[in-house]
């Protein structure tokens, strides 16, 4: 048996007296395409902060590659092999669509950002192969045509993928997008799925994604855990979920 990329064994973190996660446990292996997904407040967003080491569980263990990471903090995660979006988008406004992607290469090679965007002598060759490569990657994402236009400027889907795209830029193992189609429309969720497709066929990057569109994240996940207050209700393909009574129960009221 090989070792998941990614185990959560009994992950467990209170914030005084709330469990907002209680001791959740799942495997991702390599090349997975999982999906998080639970009603507000069930504790998907707090697993990915456990997961890129914002906060240190009260008990149980987040294996990567073999070995803990719970408690780690965030930098060296993400040197690890972890990157992540944001529920709320995270961009640098008035930096260029290309210049917020090398962002991600410059944290990924630790080349001194300042200097680098200075055109300080040393730093601009380095510079012009981060520019390349932050070039391919919004190949990836369908943005190559608007590299030079203000990220502040691109309407919201087109931010979102954009983020993706600085994720991509840190070369992760794994990749965390915390609702990458929320408030998207129903064409940029589709360019968003054959996005998402692209990075695990093409670049062989595992992803966990964190998703409310039910349609969306049963048409692209192939596994998938469910949250409801904290506990883990219900693991397994899409179509397992989706008949599950418990989940169904979760979201009453919702279309699953
Ligand atoms: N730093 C914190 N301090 C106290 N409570 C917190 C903290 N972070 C999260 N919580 C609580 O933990 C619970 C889970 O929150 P979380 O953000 O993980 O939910 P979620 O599943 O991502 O929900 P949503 O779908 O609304 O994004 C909530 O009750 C939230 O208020
Ligand atoms: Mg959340």
């Amino acid at each position: 048996m090989t070792t998941p990329l990614l185990s959560l064994d009994e992950a467990t973190i209170k914030f005084g007296g709330l469990t907002a996660v209680n001791k959740v446990s799942f495997d991702i292996e390599r090349g997975d395409l999982f999906g998080l997904i639970g009603p507000n407040g069930a504790g998907k967003t707090t697993c990915f902060n456990l997961i890129t080491g914002v906060y240190k569980p009260t008990s149980g263990k987040i294996l990567f590659k073999g070995s803990e990471i719970g408690g780690t903090p965030p930098n060296r995660i993400a040197e690890k092999g972890i990157c992540r979006t944001f529920q709320n988008i995270r961009l640098f406004p008035s930096l260029s669509v290309v210049e917020n992607v090398m962002v991600g290469a410059f944290l990924r090679h630790k080349t001194n950002i300042f200097s680098a965007f200075l055109y300080l002598p040393g730093a601009i060759r380095e510079t012009e192969q981060f520019r390349a490569q932050a070039m391919a990657l919004l190949e990836v994402v369908d943005l190559a045509d608007v590299a030079l236009a203000r990220a502040a400027d691109l309407p919201y889907g087109k931010q979102r993928r954009l983020e993706i795209a600085r994720a991509m830029a840190t070369q992760p193992d794994l990749l965390l997008l915390d609702e990458p189609a929320a408030g998207m429309n129903p064409q940029e969720k589709e360019e968003l799925h054959l996005v998402v497709r692209r990075i695990r066929d093409e670049f062989q990057k595992t992803v966990l994604l964190i998703e409310h569109d039910m349609r969306f994240v049963m048409g692209l996940c192939e596994k998938i855990v469910v949250l409801d207050h904290g506990e883990e209700i219900a693991a397994g393909p899409p179509e397992a979920i989706r008949n599950d009574p418990k989940v169904i129960e979760a979201y009453l009221g919702e279309a699953v």
